[in-house]
C-alpha cells in the first residue's frame, strides 16, 4: 500500500476541533478525542498536489466549478453506485449541513413537520427547528443487535403538515446501510403520502463488506423525482475543512426552488480549494480510498474483537457502514450523566454522548475509529481497566 494509515499524525496546534479543544471540552488534556466525524489520516496525495499547483497562481479570486469538476463527480457516482447523474442536477453547497438547511427552507413553511428517524445525526434537529418547523420522530427499532425502520409507525405519524423525511443513509450513528428493499418500502410510503425524501448520503463510501450502498434516487425514476440526494467527499477523503458538497436534484421544479433558496442564502461561488480538492479526490483518489477501507475494516475487526473478548459488558452494535461505532452501555448500569463522566473522567476517552442523537440514545456512546490502531488500542485498554474496577 502506498499510503500509511498506520502513521500516527500529530494534529495538535492546527486549530483542529478534535485535538486542540480537548482541555476546553473535557477539562483534562489526557483525554483521547474520538468524537467528531473526521479522520486522523493524511489526505490523498493528488489532492495536496492539486492544491499546491493552484496556489502557485497566487491570485485567489472568485471561482466557478468547471466541466471537469462535474465529470469527476458524475464518474465517481457512476462507477461506485451505478447511478447516472446529469450535470444540471448537481448543486454546489458549502457542506451537507448548509445544504440540508437550504432544502428545509426551500420546501417548508413555518409549522410544517419534518420526520427524523432517531437516534440520528444531531444537527438535523437544529436545522428543522431553525426553519420554524416541527421535528416528528420515528424512532428506529432496536432488537438488541440491530436497528430497523419502523414503517408502521411512520405511516401513522404522517399528517397533512408533513413535508419531508430526512433519511440518513448510511445511518449515523447506528451504522445501518439500508437495503434496497427497505428503501423501496420507505419510498413507497413517501410517494403515497406526498412526503419528500431528503437523503443524506455523506457516508455512502464507507461501507464494510458484504454490504452495499444503494443511492435512494437510483432505485426508480419515480423515487428520483421525489428525492434530493446530499453528497460530499468530506468523510470519504477527510476534507471536511474545505467545506464542499453536492446537493443532487433530478426534479426540475425542486431544483429551481432550491436555486432560489441558495440565492437567498447568498451561496454562489465555491471555495477555490474546495472545488479543486473535490475534483482531484474523485478523479484520482480510488487507490487511496481502497487502502482506507482496508485499514478501517481492520480497525473495525480489532475493535469488535476487543469488546467481545475483553469488555463484554459494552456491546458494540456491529456497523455495516461509517467509521462511527455505536456502543450499547446498558449493562454498565449507569444513568446518562454517570455514563458520560465514566468515559471522560475515569477512562479519559472522549466519545459523543448518545443522548445528543435523540430518543433512545441515552445509554449509548459514539466512538470514531478513523484513527491509528495504536490510539484505538490505548483507548480500549483504558476502558477495560475502568470497567474491570466497577
Ligand atoms: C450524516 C451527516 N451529515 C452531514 C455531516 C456534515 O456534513 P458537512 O461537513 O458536509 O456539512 C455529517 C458529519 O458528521 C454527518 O454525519
Amino acid at each position: 500500500m502506498m499510503y500509511s494509515f498506520e502513521k500516527r499524525v500529530d494534529r495538535s496546534n492546527s486549530n483542529c476541533i478534535k485535538w486542540d479543544t480537548v482541555k476546553e471540552l473535557y477539562g483534562c488534556e489526557e483525554v483521547i478525542p474520538m468524537w467528531i466525524a473526521d479522520m486522523d489520516f493524511e489526505i490523498e496525495p493528488s489532492i495536496v498536489k492539486a492544491i499546491q499547483e493552484r496556489l502557485e497562481h497566487s491570485v485567489l479570486g472568485y471561482t466557478f466549478t468547471p466541466n471537469s469538476y462535474y465529470d469527476a463527480v458524475i464518474s465517481w457516482f457512476k462507477k461506485r453506485f451505478d447511478w447516472n447523474v446529469e450535470k444540471e442536477w448537481i448543486k454546489f453547497s458549502p457542506g451537507v449541513v448548509p445544504g440540508v438547511n437550504s432544502i428545509i427552507a426551500a420546501y417548508t413553511k413555518p409549522g410544517d413537520e419534518v420526520i427524523l428517524q432517531t437516534p440520528v445525526y444531531h444537527p438535523f434537529y437544529k436545522l428543522v427547528k431553525n426553519n420554524g418547523c416541527q421535528v416528528i420522530e420515528n424512532p428506529l427499532i432496536y432488537d438488541g443487535e440491530k436497528y430497523d425502520m419502523d414503517f408502521e409507525n411512520l405511516e401513522s405519524i404522517i399528517t397533512d403538515r408533513t413535508r419531508m423525511i430526512i433519511l440518513c443513509s448510511p445511518h449515523n450513528p447506528v451504522g445501518r446501510v439500508w437495503t434496497k428493499d427497505e428503501l423501496k418500502k420507505l419510498g413507497d410510503i413517501c410517494i403515497k403520502h406526498n412526503v419528500l425524501i431528503v437523503s443524506d448520503e455523506i457516508h455512502a463510501d464507507i461501507i464494510y463488506k458484504p454490504y452495499k450502498h444503494t443511492v435512494f434516487s437510483s432505485i426508480s425514476d419515480e423515487f428520483a423525482e421525489n428525492s434530493i440526494i446530499c453528497t460530499a467527499p468530506n468523510k470519504t477523503f477527510n476534507i471536511a475543512g474545505l467545506q464542499t458538497a453536492n446537493i443532487i436534484i433530478k426534479n426540475e421544479k425542486l431544483r429551481k426552488e432550491f436555486d432560489i433558496q441558495l440565492d437567498k442564502h447568498c451561496v454562489h461561488e465555491p471555495n477555490v480549494f474546495g472545488a479543486i480538492a473535490q475534483e482531484a479526490a474523485y478523479s484520482n483518489g480510488e487507490e487511496w480510498y481502497n487502502g482506507l477501507m482496508e485499514y478501517l475494516t481492520e480497525n473495525l475487526k480489532f475493535t469488535i474483537d476487543f469488546f467481545e473478548k475483553r469488555i463484554p459488558k459494552i456491546k458494540l452494535v456491529k456497523p455495516e457502514g461509517t467509521y462511527l461505532l455505536w456502543l450499547d452501555c446498558t449493562n454498565l448500569n449507569m444513568n446518562a450523566s454517570d455514563l458520560k463522566d465514566f468515559f471522560v473522567k475515569k477512562c479519559k476517552v472522549g466519545f459523543n454522548d448518545g443522548s445528543m442523537f435523540g430518543i433512545k440514545g441515552e445509554m449509548f456512546q459514539r466512538m470514531n475509529i478513523a484513527t491509528s490502531r495504536e490510539i484505538i488500542k490505548d483507548a480500549l485498554e483504558r476502558i477495560e481497566r475502568e470497567v474491570n474496577k466497577l
